[in-house]
């Protein structure tokens, strides 16, 4: 790491009250070391560990750990305090601060500043090995995880309560390392990456509609994941119950023909699309202005389905078009149907899942196979953020091969 790592970051520490918060101290000086411009904000348990005159007097600015403080909101309030970060770090991060951030709850300062930010945010949780495995923290810090937030170990070893297992504030000096690896342009800077997520609704009536299983967690995950590697990412996202990850810049849709728009509206100006949603192919060929009734002697009803347009073979049409990577969602021969959609819509690349009830839709984890003209690679199980990962890398390899002038 260089002297100057950090020249020019405004960061944000948030101080947690747990013993490890004495390690902050060292974290403020060699924040400035790297050349980061530090402001400290404690939780009231973390005064109690150490006193905001060390921090003060280690930082170069009055700490800050109250919303209530009248005087400390005249001077720089707290929403300009968070537009004012250019990083939030949470170290001593306890088990307490993980479960306010992953609730969202703004019960005080800290809190609210985390919500208020629209900084990267990091944390380095601290505690008892037995707090740390604990399901609630695991689920916790799973939901931090898919907003965006960084985690910055912790490290196991001995603890100050005389236990063993991890839980341990990773070191000062490896907390700047980590965070000036975070400022470094990603590989994917200076990438356009376009994905759609979710299902999209096919209205019936104006209170029925056609749709599927999908969560969009999977295009949620790959948009996190791209944002984070550097990418300016746009998202388009069907009917979804999950918040916008952090960097990315989202369009809400609900039926596929506004999909379509949104993505080819978006086309010229995207290097990469990756079509994570769940389009569906079908809608009635009329929404009924009011609610259908049920006729007293009918048995059946019948719906007239028109098809809807087929957004990435439209795409793929285009002179000039993105890199295209399809998915494919199959209940059987998986592998044979993905290979005729990557070739019928004229793909750069399809990730395959088998879904069904519980598999590939809705699931927190996923297995993909990746197919592309030449070639295939099979991704394991594994968490929708690590396949991300992986299907990123492996979309970097292809358009790289393709810029070197090399099938792959
Ligand atoms: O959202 P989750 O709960 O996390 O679940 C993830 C997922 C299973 C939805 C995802 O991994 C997935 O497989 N998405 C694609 C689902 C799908 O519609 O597959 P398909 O085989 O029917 O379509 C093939 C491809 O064509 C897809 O990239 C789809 O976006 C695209 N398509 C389909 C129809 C259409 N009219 N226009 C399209 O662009």
């Amino acid at each position: 790491m260089t002297d100057n790592a950090l020249a020019g970051a405004r960061v944000l520490l948030g101080v947690g009250g747990g013993i490890a918060a004495y390690k902050a101290a060292d974290l403020v000086r060699r924040l400035r070391d790297a050349g980061a411009e530090v402001r400290v904000v404690m939780t009231a348990n973390a005064t109690r560990f150490v006193s905001a005159l060390t921090f003060q007097a280690l930082s170069g600015h009055a700490v800050r750990d109250s919303l209530w403080d009248e005087s400390a909101e005249a001077a720089m309030g707290h929403i300009e305090l968070a537009r004012w970060a250019s990083q939030v770090l949470v170290a001593p991060a306890t088990v307490d601060i993980i479960a306010r951030l992953a609730q969202g709850r703004a019960d005080d300062l800290l809190a609210t500043l985390c919500l208020a930010t629209g900084a990267p945010v990091a944390i380095a949780p601290a505690m008892n090995q037995q707090m740390w495995a604990h399901p609630a923290t695991q689920a916790n810090l799973a939901t931090l995880r898919q907003r965006g937030v960084r985690v910055f170990g912790p490290d196991s070893g001995g603890q100050a309560c005389g236990e063993f297992g991890a839980g341990r504030l990773m070191e000062p000096h490896s907390l700047v390392a980590a965070l000036a690896a975070t400022q470094a342009p990603g590989d994917l800077a200076g990438w356009s990456v376009l994905v759609s997520a979710g299902p999209t609704y096919e209205d019936i009536d104006p209170v029925r509609f056609i749709g599927n299983r999908s969560s969009g967690r999977m295009g949620f995950a790959v948009a996190a994941a791209a944002a984070a590697r550097g990418a300016d990412v746009t998202l388009v996202a069907g009917p979804v119950a999950l918040a916008t990850p952090a960097g990315v810049r989202r369009i809400d849709v609900r039926g596929a023909r506004q999909m379509h728009e949104a993505v080819l509206g978006l086309a010229g100006a995207s290097d990469v699309y990756v079509a994570a949603a769940a389009v569906g192919d079908f809608r009635p060929d009329q929404v009924a202005p009011r609610k259908l009734k049920k006729a007293s002697d009918a048995t059946t009803l019948e719906l007239r389905l028109v098809q809807n347009p087929d957004i990435l073979a439209d795409m793929a049409a285009l002179t000039g078009r993105p890199f295209l990577v399809g998915f494919a969602a199959e209940t059987e021969r998986v592998e044979a149907h993905a290979r005729d959609k990557l070739e019928r819509k004229r793909l750069d690349l399809v990730a395959a899942n088998e879904v069904g009830p519980g598999r590939g839709f809705e699931a927190e984890d996923n297995a993909l196979l990746l197919l592309w003209p030449g070639g295939r690679e099979a991704l394991p199980r594994a968490g929708k953020r690590e396949l991300a990962e992986a299907l990123l890398d492996r979309i970097v390899q292809l358009r790289q091969g393709r810029q070197d002038g090399n099938p792959a």
